[in-house]
């Protein structure tokens, strides 16, 4: 099996200041197993690859067939961690062009997202776009009350039951929610759509190896049992007490020894621009995770090369509070020789006969040097290439990290109270507008 190594050389954290946590992530491993079967403790994806049900898995792949034989475009009605680990692992493991593929090429249905933000012209757009196009929605929701996809999903099942009338439509309409709670786990109910259930003891951000995710990336005909695979070995494999071999847990310590000493951005790099959701999912994972009573890193993300000619010069000589996390892949999935040419008008002979992957390499090693000597301290995580284990294996790597590195920052991981804040004055001033209206 491909696998996954972390390299801390350029961290400008030692073994030593690492290993001087050995106690207490003991202490934290063995709390974090303590409450992994509890339903209250929401760290049920601790277990999840290796307690995955077979019976959920063969209905995922069936349901998913069904789909990609009666639909071109495939709907992902979800926002935050209802959608972002769907749309990161199919980016990752599908053609860079998947949706502007010719259907032979492509095979499975296009994925199109929605209910991810409160833009009307994103929504008539996409209406527009799907207009003579055979559709199935999916409508992911733990709460069942979010209103960004409840809304998208009021307005898309009336697009289907208008397109095929209520009993085809019905037929179309997948529902991924809790078991027993929310709006949405009645309508669903109510009208007989497929269900799937998001287990109680997992939270958004860490439920992408649910049928949260499992439903929209066996749609798009990335085989789900490998993506589990990668994950279980993962589990097995930073399950490890002793800290020395555990790079998972290293990851959470030498981010934590970098904010103790004012680092207070963690920036997540790649140099493929598949990888560009998987750092959105990042974002939101640490983001959400750690962001709370005063304190945590700021996720952000950059793309190589592309940002180097935008945020590199801010990386290189802003302020001294960044260190970067950068993912390499070291075999990509094709390549491409660089040419000679007579005139050589460019002066790019000297690399004639060289790929392409060989000078991103080289642009790799080249900034990461020029990072730390300005500074700017690099983890890397070596990807041996980019397949359905490697991403199941990072999922987890990330979701294990993030939850033991919120622990010794000593907040919970695993809730996010802030969210409420927004919602709560986006609804007020709802329901002032609608009363005021009423009264005229
Ligand atoms: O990680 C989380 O819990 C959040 O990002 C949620 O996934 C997001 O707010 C969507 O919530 P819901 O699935 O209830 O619609």
């Amino acid at each position: 099996m491909a696998n996954i190594g972390a390299d801390f050389t350029k961290s400008l954290v030692t073994s030593k200041e690492i290993m001087e946590y050995e106690a207490e992530i003991l202490k934290i491993h063995k709390n974090l197993n303590d409450r992994a079967n509890s339903k209250t403790e929401f760290c049920g994806w601790l277990n999840l690859p290796s307690k995955s049900n077979k019976r959920e898995l063969e209905k995922i792949k069936k349901c998913a067939k069904r789909i990609q034989e009666n639909s071109d475009v495939f709907i992902v009605i979800g926002i935050g961690g209802s959608y972002l680990g769907a749309r990161a692992v199919i980016e990752s493991l599908t053609n860079s062009f998947y949706n502007m593929q010719d259907k032979e090429n492509r095979k499975f249905p296009q994925i199109l997202y929605v209910g991810n933000n409160l833009n009307s012209t994103y929504i008539n757009e996409l209406i527009e776009l799907i207009q003579d196009k055979d559709i199935s929605i999916n409508v992911i929701s733990k709460s069942g009350t979010t209103l960004e996809s409840a809304i998208s999903f009021r307005i898309f099942r009336n697009f289907l039951e208008s397109k095929y009338g209520i009993s085809e439509a019905q037929k179309r309409i997948y529902v991924t929610t809790d078991k027993s709670k929310g709006a949405l786990k009645e309508l669903a109910d109510e009208e007989g759509y497929e269900t799937f259930v998001i287990p109680e003891n997992v939270g958004g951000r860490y439920s992408v190896l649910t049928p949260v995710g499992l439903l929209p990336i066996a749609v798009a005909g990335i085989d789900i049992d490998k993506l589990i695979d990668g994950a279980r070995f993962a589990q097995e494999k930073y399950s490890d007490t002793n800290l020395k071999y555990n790079d998972c847990y290293k990851y959470a310590v030498v981010r934590n020894i970098l904010n103790k000493r004012n680092k207070s951005i963690e920036i997540l790099g790649s140099y493929n621009p598949k990888l560009h959701y998987m750092t959105e999912w990042w974002k939101q994972l640490f983001g959400e995770s750690e962001g709370k009573d005063s304190k945590g890193l700021f996720p952000a993300g950059v793309e190589y090369t592309t940002d180097l000619h935008s945020l590199g010069q801010y990386i290189q000589e802003g302020p001294r509070n960044i260190f970067e996390t950068i993912l390499w892949i070291t075999k990509e999935s094709s390549d491409i020789k660089i040419s000679f040419e007579e005139d050589n008008l460019d002066g790019l002979n000297y690399l004639a006969g060289k790929t392409v992957n060989f000078v991103n390499h080289k642009a790799m090693l080249g900034t990461v040097k020029a990072h730390v000597d300005g500074d700017v301290p690099n983890i890397i995580i070596k990807l041996d290439k980019l397949d359905a284990e490697t991403i199941g294996h990072l999922i987890y790597f990330f979701e294990k990290a993030c939850a033991v590195s919120g622990m010794l920052l000593r907040v919970n991981p695993f809730n996010q109270p802030g969210v409420e804040k927004y919602k709560s004055n986006m609804f007020k001033l709802l329901k002032e507008e609608v009363q005021l209206q009423k009264k005229k």
